[in-house]
């Protein structure tokens, strides 16, 4: 009989935006259990949050240091097999840190770290242990992003010239108009957050989407930031240039002041033969753009799409898939790892993908600085 992997959490409590997905996408394809861990800093909201949701409080710890020095001394077939780190970014490093030289395997959400030095030394650190470690770019698990990716590599848009992404939402106008609210928000601290708001927390989602449906590097950005008040200067809209060699060029919008807009991902590619476009808020559709030919649409579960896609896809087709299976599918992905079995390299964002974003969004916030100019990535 397959046994489930056994899974801790850190952070994602009943307070927060991302556990619930989290958690119930560890459910989706039976590959998990959830044994313990840390939902958050308040012991007494730790303990009623994890009765809510049905889990025995035996392994709920105060923090990160008990929770990590008591699963050590338990028998390694019992010791939590894979931590998420679901935190806020600042503790994203220690954590995951600590994790891998303890030999756990790690999903940790985006962006990485805080630092692209930080980075660096968990990649020195994983290449060490040897364990797995997924970043949750989620958007890459979708059916139909899975499927522009294999599209794109078949050749099916030939020399890619141009692409453009587009990462706009309005949330943050709630905050920021409010003097108290802009000095509590931790995503608008450069402390917790690092030094960018907006970059660091959808432009990177933006640029990550870039490299993992077209498999190619952005060599250098130009960047333009926006703030609204002089008293907190993060980023909340961002729009970066971005090269990726003399003649392929794109660029990435992003904002969290963009008002009324909810969750708007949509990435564009064009290629000498063809386009490729999809929309987060509507994921079952893949348009393919022509010049002589009516516009096509892709959908998930049809025979016509790649083995990745299809693998994404858990139900016959019409039948609408969203953002829970979409970080169903990256879960599925590092099961498939931990247990050691066949697994396509875009089934989860590794560890590269983590420091490629980092490099991303330090040399974004170095481009804005320096008055826009541009900037190379770091290979
Ligand atoms: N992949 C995605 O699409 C996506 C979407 C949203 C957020 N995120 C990322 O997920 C992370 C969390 O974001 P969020 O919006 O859920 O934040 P949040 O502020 O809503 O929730 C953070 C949670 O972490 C807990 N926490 C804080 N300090 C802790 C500690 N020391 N130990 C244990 N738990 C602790 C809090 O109590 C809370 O439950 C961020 O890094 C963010 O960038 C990713």
């Amino acid at each position: 009989m397959v046994k489930k992997i056994r899974l801790g959490i850190l952070g994602g409590g009943g307070d927060s935006l991302i556990g619930e997905l989290h958690r119930v996408a560890a459910f989706i394809n039976d590959n998990y259990e959830i044994v313990g861990g840390v939902f958050t800093p308040d012991w007494k909201k730790n303990i009623k949050f994890s009765e809510q949701i049905g889990l025995p409080t035996d392994r709920i710890y105060k923090d990160f240091d008990a929770m990590i020095s008591n699963e050590l001394n338990l028998p390694e077939s019992e010791r939590m097999e894979v931590v998420s780190i679901l935190t806020p970014n600042f503790l994203h490093f220690p954590m995951a840190k600590e994790l891998i030289d303890a030999g756990f395997n790690v999903i940790c959400e985006k962006p990485m770290t805080t630092t692209y030095a930080e980075a660096k030394i968990l990649e020195n650190a994983l290449a060490k242990s040897k364990k797995v470690f997924a970043l949750t770019h989620t958007y890459t698990g979708y059916s139909m992003v899975r499927q522009m990716r294999e599209m794109i590599k078949l050749g099916v848009l030939g020399k890619i010239h141009k692409v453009d992404v587009q990462y706009y939402q309005g949330w943050i106008n709630k905050l920021i108009h409010d003097p108290e609210k802009r000095k509590t928000t931790w995503r608008l601290d450069p402390e917790k957050s690092g030094e960018s708001c907006c970059v660091a927390d959808i432009g990177v989602h933006a640029f990550n989407m870039i490299e993992f449906t077209t498999g190619l590097e952005v060599k250098s950005v130009l960047a333009d930031f926006n703030y609204l008040y002089s008293d907190n200067k993060m980023d909340i809209d961002a729009t970066m240039l971005l090269r990726f060699s003399e003649h392929v060029k794109g660029i990435v919008r992003s904002s969290q002041i963009a008002t009324g807009e909810e969750n708007c991902l949509t990435i564009v590619i064009y290629g000498e033969k063809g386009g490729l476009k999809w929309e987060q808020e509507n994921p079952n559709f893949l348009y393919v753009l022509s010049e002589d030919k009516p516009l096509q649409v892709y959908k998930p579960g049809h025979a016509y799409n790649s083995e990745l896609s299809l693998d994404g896809a858990k139900l016959p087709p019409g039948h609408p898939e969203g953002i829970f299976d979409s970080m169903a599918n990256i879960y599925k992905g590092v099961a498939r790892a931990v247990r050691d079995q066949e697994y396509n390299s875009g089934e989860f964002p590794t560890m590269k993908d983590g420091v490629r974003g980092m490099s991303f969004v330090e040399k974004s916030v170095e481009s804005n600085k320096k008055g826009n100019v541009w900037v190379a990535l770091e290979n």
